[in-house]
């Protein structure tokens, strides 16, 4: 008999770095990354690319119908398509991130990405980064693994992303940012962020990126035999 599929569950707060570490495991262990932060974030940017104020509930659900998600992998790398666009790199953006935490609070959203989210892992090996999938989305995930970092030192890190790209922001406006997004992700009441009871607890605060993946890949190893 075929073997089900292996699913590797990584939530956390923004700019803990599970991405980062969610894709360089997924190569080493050839499983598919699923980032599911990018599937908000379209929705958030097609809101606003309405004229939708992504907070308005009614609005956010009535676009729903129009728009048909898609998830492709091109050169390995994820990529979002709406309605046959190709958005992946038009949802980094500050604005976009705060429009996609907006409408994750709807759980008519949530609703409308679980399917996608869901498919994907019952015929691939998957690593899925994302807010509820230990919870929620992939409760029976083989590996559960909850990452954290205090928000100064993740704010520090996505200041420094977001000047690379070349972004004007401040690291003050980033962490008020941050700040809020946690707070907002934790105290919805659909899905809110929050660790798996059988998640293992990684906190990146002190360790750099080398060292994450290996203690994340130590996780991954022992639980997968
Ligand atoms: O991981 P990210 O920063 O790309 O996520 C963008 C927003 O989407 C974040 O504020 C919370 C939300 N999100 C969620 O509610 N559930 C997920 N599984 C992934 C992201």
């Amino acid at each position: 008999m075929k073997k089900p599929p292996v699913a590797v569950a990584i939530d956390g707060p923004s700019g803990a770095g599970k991405s980062t570490i969610a894709k360089s495991l997924a190569k080493e262990l050839q499983f598919i990354y699923v980032d599911t932060g990018a599937l908000y974030r379209s929705v958030g940017y097609m809101a606003l690319r309405d004229g939708i104020n992504p907070g308005d509930a009614e609005a956010v659900q009535a676009l729903l119908p129009r728009l048909r998600m898609q998830i492709r992998y091109i050169d390995g790398a994820q990529r979002v398509l709406v309605n046959g666009e190709d958005v992946s790199d038009k949802i980094r953006t500050p604005e976009v991130s705060m429009a996609a935490s907006a409408v994750s609070s709807l759980p008519a959203v949530r609703r409308f990405l679980f399917d996608l989210q869901r498919d994907i892992a019952k015929t691939n090996n998957v690593i899925m980064d994302g807010r509820d999938i230990g919870t929620v989305v992939l409760p029976d995930a083989q590996v559960k693994i909850f990452l954290t970092a205090s928000a100064e030192i993740r704010a520090q890190r996505r200041f420094e992303e977001l000047t690379e790209k070349g972004e004007m922001v401040t690291y003050e406006a980033v962490l008020a940012d941050m700040e809020k997004r946690d707070y907002d992700d934790s105290h919805r009441e659909a899905a809110p962020l929050k660790a798996a009871e059988d998640a293992v607890l990684v906190d990146s605060s002190s360790l750099d990126l080398q060292q994450t993946v290996a203690v994340m890949k130590a996780i991954v190893e022992k639980a997968l035999g």
